[in-house]
Protein backbone atom coordinates (compact mmCIF):
# COMPACT_ATOMS: atom_id res chain seq x y z
CA UNK A 1 0.00 0.00 0.00
CA UNK A 2 1.30 3.31 -0.82
CA UNK A 3 2.40 5.70 2.18
CA UNK A 4 -0.30 8.33 3.23
CA UNK A 5 0.94 11.17 3.23
CA UNK A 6 -1.86 13.28 5.09
CA UNK A 7 -4.16 11.45 7.20
CA UNK A 8 -7.46 13.38 7.61
CA UNK A 9 -10.44 12.81 9.79
CA UNK A 10 -14.01 14.25 8.43
CA UNK A 11 -15.60 16.80 10.57
CA UNK A 12 -18.08 14.53 12.60
CA UNK A 13 -14.66 12.98 14.51
CA UNK A 14 -13.88 15.85 16.02
CA UNK A 15 -13.86 14.81 19.58
CA UNK A 16 -16.99 15.13 21.76
CA UNK A 17 -15.10 15.43 24.88
CA UNK A 18 -11.74 16.93 26.33
CA UNK A 19 -9.70 14.31 28.51
CA UNK A 20 -9.13 15.11 32.07
CA UNK A 21 -5.47 13.32 32.81
CA UNK A 22 -5.95 14.21 37.07
CA UNK A 23 -7.75 10.99 37.54
CA UNK A 24 -4.84 8.97 35.95
CA UNK A 25 -2.18 10.60 37.19
CA UNK A 26 0.06 8.59 39.41
CA UNK A 27 -0.83 10.70 42.51
CA UNK A 28 -2.63 13.86 42.31
CA UNK A 29 -0.95 17.25 41.81
CA UNK A 30 -0.29 19.74 44.78
CA UNK A 31 -3.20 21.61 44.97
CA UNK A 32 -2.63 25.51 44.61
CA UNK A 33 -1.77 27.38 47.96
CA UNK A 34 -2.98 31.11 49.17
CA UNK A 35 0.53 32.91 49.68
CA UNK A 36 -0.34 34.20 52.74
CA UNK A 37 -1.82 31.16 54.64
CA UNK A 38 0.03 28.54 53.01
CA UNK A 39 -3.57 26.84 52.79
CA UNK A 40 -5.13 25.32 49.66
CA UNK A 41 -6.92 28.13 47.73
CA UNK A 42 -10.44 27.94 47.92
CA UNK A 43 -12.44 27.36 44.03
CA UNK A 44 -14.39 30.00 45.15
CA UNK A 45 -11.35 32.95 45.81
CA UNK A 46 -10.57 32.30 41.98
CA UNK A 47 -14.47 34.11 40.82
CA UNK A 48 -13.32 37.40 40.30
CA UNK A 49 -10.63 36.40 38.15
CA UNK A 50 -12.37 32.65 35.97
CA UNK A 51 -16.24 31.98 35.43
CA UNK A 52 -16.96 29.19 37.54
CA UNK A 53 -17.51 27.11 34.77
CA UNK A 54 -13.74 26.90 33.83
CA UNK A 55 -13.32 26.70 37.88
CA UNK A 56 -14.98 23.49 38.34
CA UNK A 57 -12.97 21.94 34.86
CA UNK A 58 -9.86 23.11 36.71
CA UNK A 59 -10.85 21.16 39.81
CA UNK A 60 -12.43 18.40 38.06
CA UNK A 61 -12.13 14.98 38.61
CA UNK A 62 -14.22 13.55 36.05
CA UNK A 63 -12.23 11.84 32.97
CA UNK A 64 -14.07 13.46 30.18
CA UNK A 65 -15.94 17.01 30.12
CA UNK A 66 -17.95 17.86 26.94
CA UNK A 67 -17.28 19.92 24.54
CA UNK A 68 -20.37 22.55 23.98
CA UNK A 69 -22.23 22.42 21.04
CA UNK A 70 -21.20 26.33 19.99
CA UNK A 71 -17.88 25.82 20.70
CA UNK A 72 -18.13 22.46 18.79
CA UNK A 73 -19.01 24.60 15.66
CA UNK A 74 -16.22 26.82 16.11
CA UNK A 75 -13.69 24.12 16.00
CA UNK A 76 -14.68 22.86 12.08
CA UNK A 77 -13.59 26.45 11.39
CA UNK A 78 -10.19 24.26 11.04
CA UNK A 79 -10.48 20.54 12.75
CA UNK A 80 -9.97 18.19 12.68
CA UNK A 81 -6.30 19.12 11.78
CA UNK A 82 -4.27 17.07 9.25
CA UNK A 83 -1.72 14.53 10.51
CA UNK A 84 0.55 14.34 7.88
CA UNK A 85 3.76 11.28 7.45
CA UNK A 86 7.14 13.29 7.25
CA UNK A 87 8.12 11.45 3.94
CA UNK A 88 10.66 13.95 2.68
CA UNK A 89 12.53 15.09 5.89
CA UNK A 90 13.22 11.02 6.22
CA UNK A 91 13.92 10.52 3.11
CA UNK A 92 16.56 13.55 3.60
CA UNK A 93 17.97 12.61 6.75
CA UNK A 94 18.21 8.59 5.64
CA UNK A 95 16.22 7.56 8.32
CA UNK A 96 14.42 4.12 9.38
CA UNK A 97 12.46 5.94 11.17
CA UNK A 98 9.07 7.11 10.42
CA UNK A 99 8.29 10.71 11.56
CA UNK A 100 4.80 12.11 11.89
CA UNK A 101 3.39 15.78 12.57
CA UNK A 102 -0.05 17.15 13.73
CA UNK A 103 -0.30 20.52 12.01
CA UNK A 104 -2.18 22.99 14.26
CA UNK A 105 -0.70 25.97 12.42
CA UNK A 106 -4.24 25.69 9.90
CA UNK A 107 -5.85 27.46 12.71
CA UNK A 108 -7.58 30.97 11.63
CA UNK A 109 -4.49 32.59 14.12
CA UNK A 110 -1.65 29.62 13.15
CA UNK A 111 -1.33 28.18 16.18
CA UNK A 112 -2.85 25.56 18.61
CA UNK A 113 -4.20 28.31 20.99
CA UNK A 114 -7.63 28.91 19.80
CA UNK A 115 -8.67 25.16 21.15
CA UNK A 116 -8.71 26.65 25.00
CA UNK A 117 -9.04 30.44 24.08
CA UNK A 118 -12.80 29.76 21.76
CA UNK A 119 -13.69 27.52 25.06
CA UNK A 120 -12.61 30.11 27.25
CA UNK A 121 -14.44 32.85 25.70
CA UNK A 122 -17.41 30.79 25.25
CA UNK A 123 -17.69 29.81 28.74
CA UNK A 124 -16.93 33.64 30.01
CA UNK A 125 -19.71 34.99 27.94
CA UNK A 126 -21.95 32.31 29.07
CA UNK A 127 -21.90 33.99 32.63
CA UNK A 128 -22.39 37.48 31.53
CA UNK A 129 -18.53 38.91 31.61
CA UNK A 130 -18.11 41.42 29.46
CA UNK A 131 -14.30 41.91 28.64
CA UNK A 132 -11.35 39.54 28.94
CA UNK A 133 -7.94 40.77 29.27
CA UNK A 134 -4.67 38.59 29.12
CA UNK A 135 -0.71 38.18 28.23
CA UNK A 136 1.18 37.30 25.20
CA UNK A 137 4.00 36.47 24.36
CA UNK A 138 4.54 35.60 20.75
CA UNK A 139 1.23 36.81 20.28
CA UNK A 140 0.36 33.54 18.82
CA UNK A 141 -2.01 33.11 22.25
CA UNK A 142 -3.09 37.39 21.80
CA UNK A 143 -4.22 36.69 18.65
CA UNK A 144 -6.30 33.31 19.11
CA UNK A 145 -8.05 35.15 22.06
CA UNK A 146 -8.55 38.00 19.95
CA UNK A 147 -10.44 35.77 16.95
CA UNK A 148 -12.45 33.80 20.47
CA UNK A 149 -13.71 36.89 21.96
CA UNK A 150 -14.65 38.23 18.49
CA UNK A 151 -16.73 35.43 17.53
CA UNK A 152 -18.60 35.51 21.11
CA UNK A 153 -18.79 39.60 21.46
CA UNK A 154 -16.64 40.34 24.06
CA UNK A 155 -14.37 42.96 24.39
CA UNK A 156 -10.24 41.99 24.36
CA UNK A 157 -7.51 43.68 26.06
CA UNK A 158 -3.91 42.31 25.58
CA UNK A 159 -0.72 42.89 27.51
CA UNK A 160 1.69 42.08 24.73
CA UNK A 161 5.82 41.10 26.06
CA UNK A 162 7.47 44.62 24.89
CA UNK A 163 10.23 42.64 23.08
CA UNK A 164 7.49 40.85 20.89
CA UNK A 165 5.46 43.68 20.31
CA UNK A 166 8.58 45.38 18.71
CA UNK A 167 9.84 42.33 17.07
CA UNK A 168 6.27 40.91 15.83
CA UNK A 169 4.26 44.50 14.76
CA UNK A 170 1.83 42.17 12.19
CA UNK A 171 1.07 40.02 15.03
CA UNK A 172 -0.23 42.91 16.61
CA UNK A 173 -2.30 44.37 13.57
CA UNK A 174 -3.73 40.81 13.55
CA UNK A 175 -5.59 41.31 17.03
CA UNK A 176 -5.90 44.24 15.88
CA UNK A 177 -8.08 43.14 12.62
CA UNK A 178 -10.07 40.97 15.05
CA UNK A 179 -10.68 43.63 17.69
CA UNK A 180 -8.69 43.58 20.42
CA UNK A 181 -7.35 46.34 21.78
CA UNK A 182 -2.59 45.23 22.93
CA UNK A 183 -0.48 47.06 24.92
CA UNK A 184 3.02 46.54 25.00
CA UNK A 185 4.16 45.48 28.66
CA UNK A 186 5.27 46.73 30.75
CA UNK A 187 2.94 49.57 30.87
CA UNK A 188 1.83 52.78 32.33
CA UNK A 189 -1.83 51.56 32.38
CA UNK A 190 -1.10 49.51 35.92
CA UNK A 191 0.26 49.47 39.33
CA UNK A 192 2.31 46.13 38.15
CA UNK A 193 4.10 48.05 35.27
CA UNK A 194 4.73 51.16 36.27
CA UNK A 195 6.51 49.06 38.95
CA UNK A 196 8.71 47.07 37.04
CA UNK A 197 9.37 50.78 34.56
CA UNK A 198 10.32 52.80 37.64
CA UNK A 199 13.23 50.10 38.64
CA UNK A 200 13.88 48.91 34.56
CA UNK A 201 12.64 51.79 32.29
CA UNK A 202 13.89 49.72 29.29
CA UNK A 203 12.69 46.67 30.56
CA UNK A 204 12.02 43.60 27.54
CA UNK A 205 9.02 42.91 29.09
CA UNK A 206 8.42 38.98 29.96
CA UNK A 207 5.27 36.83 30.30
CA UNK A 208 5.00 37.18 34.18
CA UNK A 209 5.15 40.96 34.08
CA UNK A 210 2.75 40.64 31.29
CA UNK A 211 0.49 38.42 33.58
CA UNK A 212 0.48 40.95 36.58
CA UNK A 213 -0.74 43.68 34.25
CA UNK A 214 -3.61 41.91 32.88
CA UNK A 215 -4.50 40.30 36.54
CA UNK A 216 -4.82 43.59 38.11
CA UNK A 217 -7.20 45.17 35.48
CA UNK A 218 -9.72 41.80 36.13
CA UNK A 219 -9.35 41.85 39.65
CA UNK A 220 -10.40 45.33 40.10
CA UNK A 221 -13.59 45.44 37.57
CA UNK A 222 -16.47 43.03 37.89
CA UNK A 223 -17.58 42.37 34.27
CA UNK A 224 -13.95 41.90 33.12
CA UNK A 225 -11.86 38.76 33.67
CA UNK A 226 -9.12 36.86 32.92
CA UNK A 227 -7.74 34.62 30.62
CA UNK A 228 -4.40 32.65 30.39
CA UNK A 229 -3.35 30.71 27.37
CA UNK A 230 -1.10 28.08 28.95
CA UNK A 231 -0.25 26.46 32.41
CA UNK A 232 -3.39 26.04 33.77
CA UNK A 233 -5.20 22.50 34.00
CA UNK A 234 -8.15 23.70 32.20
CA UNK A 235 -6.08 25.26 29.44
CA UNK A 236 -4.38 21.82 29.14
CA UNK A 237 -7.38 19.97 29.46
CA UNK A 238 -9.04 22.01 26.56
CA UNK A 239 -5.77 21.00 24.44
CA UNK A 240 -6.81 17.33 24.22
CA UNK A 241 -8.82 17.58 21.21
CA UNK A 242 -4.81 17.19 19.49
CA UNK A 243 -4.10 14.10 20.89
CA UNK A 244 -7.82 12.64 21.03
CA UNK A 245 -7.97 13.38 16.92
CA UNK A 246 -4.26 12.32 16.74
CA UNK A 247 -5.11 8.69 18.33
CA UNK A 248 -7.95 8.10 15.94
CA UNK A 249 -5.52 9.29 12.87
CA UNK A 250 -2.54 6.74 14.13
CA UNK A 251 -4.63 4.32 13.60
CA UNK A 252 -6.13 4.76 10.29
CA UNK A 253 -2.22 5.63 9.46
CA UNK A 254 -1.85 1.60 10.85
CA UNK A 255 0.91 2.83 13.28
CA UNK A 256 1.71 4.14 16.79
CA UNK A 257 4.42 5.78 18.07
CA UNK A 258 7.29 4.91 19.88
CA UNK A 259 8.00 8.75 21.22
CA UNK A 260 5.92 11.67 21.19
CA UNK A 261 7.45 15.27 20.87
CA UNK A 262 6.29 18.25 21.59
CA UNK A 263 7.68 21.93 22.61
CA UNK A 264 7.04 23.81 25.90
CA UNK A 265 6.08 27.05 27.23
CA UNK A 266 4.05 26.76 29.53
CA UNK A 267 2.77 23.80 28.74
CA UNK A 268 -0.01 23.38 26.83
CA UNK A 269 0.68 21.89 22.95
CA UNK A 270 2.35 19.45 24.28
CA UNK A 271 -0.28 18.52 27.17
CA UNK A 272 -2.62 18.34 24.27
CA UNK A 273 -0.79 15.82 22.06
CA UNK A 274 0.64 13.82 25.07
CA UNK A 275 -2.05 13.64 27.24
CA UNK A 276 -4.80 11.02 25.02
CA UNK A 277 -1.20 8.98 24.74
CA UNK A 278 0.14 8.97 28.08
CA UNK A 279 -3.68 7.82 29.10
CA UNK A 280 -3.17 4.70 26.56
CA UNK A 281 0.42 4.10 27.74
CA UNK A 282 -0.68 4.09 31.51
CA UNK A 283 -4.34 1.75 30.74
CA UNK A 284 -1.80 -1.01 28.53
CA UNK A 285 1.48 -0.64 29.95
CA UNK A 286 2.73 0.76 27.13
CA UNK A 287 6.35 1.84 26.73
CA UNK A 288 5.75 5.23 24.75
CA UNK A 289 8.43 7.49 25.87
CA UNK A 290 7.17 11.75 26.19
CA UNK A 291 9.48 14.33 24.98
CA UNK A 292 8.80 17.65 26.00
CA UNK A 293 11.63 20.54 24.27
CA UNK A 294 12.48 23.80 25.86
CA UNK A 295 15.07 26.58 24.91
CA UNK A 296 18.34 26.53 26.63
CA UNK A 297 17.55 30.54 27.47
CA UNK A 298 14.88 29.80 29.62
CA UNK A 299 15.45 25.91 30.94
CA UNK A 300 12.12 25.72 33.59
CA UNK A 301 12.27 21.57 33.45
CA UNK A 302 15.98 20.96 32.69
CA UNK A 303 17.20 23.49 35.05
CA UNK A 304 15.03 25.01 37.33
CA UNK A 305 13.55 23.85 40.76
CA UNK A 306 10.49 21.88 41.60
CA UNK A 307 9.12 24.44 44.10
CA UNK A 308 5.46 26.46 44.95
CA UNK A 309 6.36 29.34 43.39
CA UNK A 310 4.45 32.55 41.60
CA UNK A 311 2.80 32.42 38.61
CA UNK A 312 3.64 36.03 38.11
CA UNK A 313 6.28 38.39 38.65
CA UNK A 314 3.84 40.97 41.03
CA UNK A 315 3.34 38.00 43.01
CA UNK A 316 -0.26 37.86 42.89
CA UNK A 317 -1.33 34.48 41.51
CA UNK A 318 -1.70 31.48 43.74
CA UNK A 319 1.63 29.37 44.78
CA UNK A 320 1.77 26.86 42.08
CA UNK A 321 4.10 23.90 42.48
CA UNK A 322 5.91 23.95 39.38
CA UNK A 323 9.22 23.59 37.82
CA UNK A 324 10.49 27.44 37.95
CA UNK A 325 13.40 29.63 37.24
CA UNK A 326 11.95 31.58 39.93
CA UNK A 327 8.98 34.08 39.13
CA UNK A 328 11.63 37.44 39.02
CA UNK A 329 13.94 35.67 36.33
CA UNK A 330 13.76 37.56 33.08
CA UNK A 331 14.78 35.43 30.11
CA UNK A 332 16.64 36.87 27.12
CA UNK A 333 14.34 37.93 24.38
CA UNK A 334 14.60 34.97 22.26
CA UNK A 335 12.90 34.40 19.20
CA UNK A 336 10.78 31.90 20.67
CA UNK A 337 9.09 34.18 22.74
CA UNK A 338 5.80 31.76 23.52
CA UNK A 339 8.16 29.55 25.71
CA UNK A 340 9.65 32.74 27.54
CA UNK A 341 8.07 31.72 30.96
CA UNK A 342 9.78 30.98 33.98
CA UNK A 343 7.55 28.04 34.94
CA UNK A 344 5.84 25.27 33.77
CA UNK A 345 2.39 23.54 33.97
CA UNK A 346 1.55 21.73 37.61
CA UNK A 347 0.30 18.48 35.44
CA UNK A 348 3.68 18.58 33.42
CA UNK A 349 5.73 19.36 36.17
CA UNK A 350 4.05 16.64 38.18
CA UNK A 351 4.28 13.93 35.44
CA UNK A 352 8.15 15.09 35.04
CA UNK A 353 8.53 14.53 38.53
CA UNK A 354 6.59 11.16 38.02
CA UNK A 355 9.53 10.05 35.51
CA UNK A 356 6.81 9.72 32.75
CA UNK A 357 7.98 13.05 30.95
CA UNK A 358 11.61 13.55 29.66
CA UNK A 359 12.32 16.75 29.54
CA UNK A 360 15.38 18.52 26.87
CA UNK A 361 16.75 21.91 26.02
CA UNK A 362 18.39 23.10 22.58
CA UNK A 363 19.92 26.18 21.99
CA UNK A 364 18.33 28.38 19.18
CA UNK A 365 20.47 28.11 16.27
CA UNK A 366 19.99 24.66 15.81
CA UNK A 367 16.36 24.78 16.65
CA UNK A 368 16.31 27.25 13.61
CA UNK A 369 18.45 25.32 11.14
CA UNK A 370 15.87 22.25 12.36
CA UNK A 371 13.12 24.78 11.15
CA UNK A 372 14.59 25.54 7.65
CA UNK A 373 15.49 22.13 6.96
CA UNK A 374 11.33 21.07 7.71
CA UNK A 375 10.80 24.27 5.52
CA UNK A 376 12.88 22.85 2.74
CA UNK A 377 11.10 19.37 2.82
CA UNK A 378 8.16 20.02 4.04
CA UNK A 379 7.06 23.02 2.84
CA UNK A 380 5.77 24.44 6.24
CA UNK A 381 7.60 27.54 7.82
CA UNK A 382 7.41 26.17 11.39
CA UNK A 383 6.54 28.81 14.39
CA UNK A 384 10.40 29.03 16.14
CA UNK A 385 8.38 27.85 19.23
CA UNK A 386 7.54 24.42 17.10
CA UNK A 387 10.98 24.22 15.56
CA UNK A 388 12.16 22.92 19.08
CA UNK A 389 9.74 19.82 18.67
CA UNK A 390 11.37 19.68 15.09
CA UNK A 391 14.81 19.41 16.45
CA UNK A 392 13.72 16.52 18.84
CA UNK A 393 12.17 14.52 16.18
CA UNK A 394 15.43 15.49 14.61
CA UNK A 395 18.11 14.02 16.44
CA UNK A 396 15.59 10.87 17.70
CA UNK A 397 15.63 9.80 13.85
CA UNK A 398 19.30 10.16 13.62
CA UNK A 399 19.35 8.68 17.02
CA UNK A 400 17.19 5.34 14.85
CA UNK A 401 19.50 5.65 12.00
CA UNK A 402 22.45 5.52 14.08
CA UNK A 403 20.98 2.53 15.76
CA UNK A 404 19.62 1.18 12.63
CA UNK A 405 15.60 1.06 14.55
CA UNK A 406 12.24 1.60 12.82
CA UNK A 407 11.17 4.20 15.22
CA UNK A 408 7.74 5.48 15.23
CA UNK A 409 7.76 9.37 16.15
CA UNK A 410 5.56 11.67 16.47
CA UNK A 411 5.58 15.11 16.93
CA UNK A 412 2.95 18.13 17.23
CA UNK A 413 3.89 21.16 14.69
CA UNK A 414 2.17 23.92 17.16
CA UNK A 415 2.06 26.97 14.78
CA UNK A 416 3.46 28.02 11.47
CA UNK A 417 6.01 30.86 11.48
CA UNK A 418 4.75 33.06 8.70
CA UNK A 419 4.87 36.33 11.36
CA UNK A 420 8.47 35.07 12.48
CA UNK A 421 9.97 35.95 9.61
CA UNK A 422 12.53 38.69 11.12
CA UNK A 423 13.76 35.99 13.29
CA UNK A 424 14.40 33.68 10.03
CA UNK A 425 15.92 36.99 8.85
CA UNK A 426 18.11 37.33 12.27
CA UNK A 427 18.95 33.36 11.56
CA UNK A 428 20.32 33.73 7.96
CA UNK A 429 22.04 37.03 8.95
CA UNK A 430 24.25 34.87 11.50
CA UNK A 431 23.03 37.37 14.53
CA UNK A 432 21.27 35.01 17.18
CA UNK A 433 22.67 34.12 20.16
CA UNK A 434 22.90 30.65 21.74
CA UNK A 435 22.42 31.71 25.20
CA UNK A 436 23.72 29.77 27.97
CA UNK A 437 21.68 29.48 30.94
CA UNK A 438 22.57 32.83 32.93
CA UNK A 439 23.03 30.71 36.42
CA UNK A 440 23.86 34.07 38.54
CA UNK A 441 20.25 35.38 37.29
CA UNK A 442 18.75 31.97 38.23
CA UNK A 443 20.04 32.07 41.36
CA UNK A 444 19.02 35.27 41.82
CA UNK A 445 15.27 34.85 40.89
CA UNK A 446 15.51 31.58 42.55
CA UNK A 447 16.19 33.27 45.91
CA UNK A 448 13.58 35.18 46.07
CA UNK A 449 10.89 31.84 46.08
CA UNK A 450 8.70 31.87 48.79
CA UNK A 451 9.42 30.03 51.49
CA UNK A 452 6.74 26.62 51.74
C1 LIG B 1 3.28 28.26 18.18
C2 LIG B 1 3.47 28.11 19.65
N1 LIG B 1 3.88 26.92 20.14
C3 LIG B 1 4.07 26.74 21.45
C4 LIG B 1 3.85 27.75 22.36
C5 LIG B 1 4.14 27.50 23.80
O1 LIG B 1 3.01 27.45 24.61
P1 LIG B 1 2.51 26.10 25.25
O2 LIG B 1 3.67 25.47 25.96
O3 LIG B 1 1.43 26.52 26.18
O4 LIG B 1 1.99 25.25 24.13
C6 LIG B 1 3.40 29.00 21.92
C7 LIG B 1 3.13 30.08 22.87
O5 LIG B 1 2.85 31.18 22.55
C8 LIG B 1 3.22 29.17 20.53
O6 LIG B 1 2.81 30.35 20.05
Amino acid sequence: MDTRYRIMLSESEIPYAWYNIIPDMPSPPPPPLHPATKEPVSPEALLPLFPRALIEQEVSSEHYIEIPAPVRDVYRLWRPTPLFRAVRLEQALGTPARIYYKYEGVSPPGSHKPNTAVAQAYFNKAEGVRMLTTETGAGQWGSALAMATNFFGLECKVYMVKVSYEQKPYRRSLMQVWGAKVVPSPSNETQAGRNVLARDPDSPGSLGIAISEAIEVAAHNEDVKYSLGSVLNHVLLHQTVIGEECLQQMKLAGDYPDVVIGCVGGGSNFAGISFPFIREALKRKLGTRFVAVEPTACPSLTKGVYAYDFGDEACTTPLLKMHTLGHSFVPPGIHAGGLRYHGMAVLISALVKAGIIEPVAYHQNPVFEAGVLFARTEGIVPAPESAHAIKAAIDEALRAKANHEEKCILFNLSGHGHFDMAAYDSYFAGKLQDYEYPAEEVQKALASLPVV
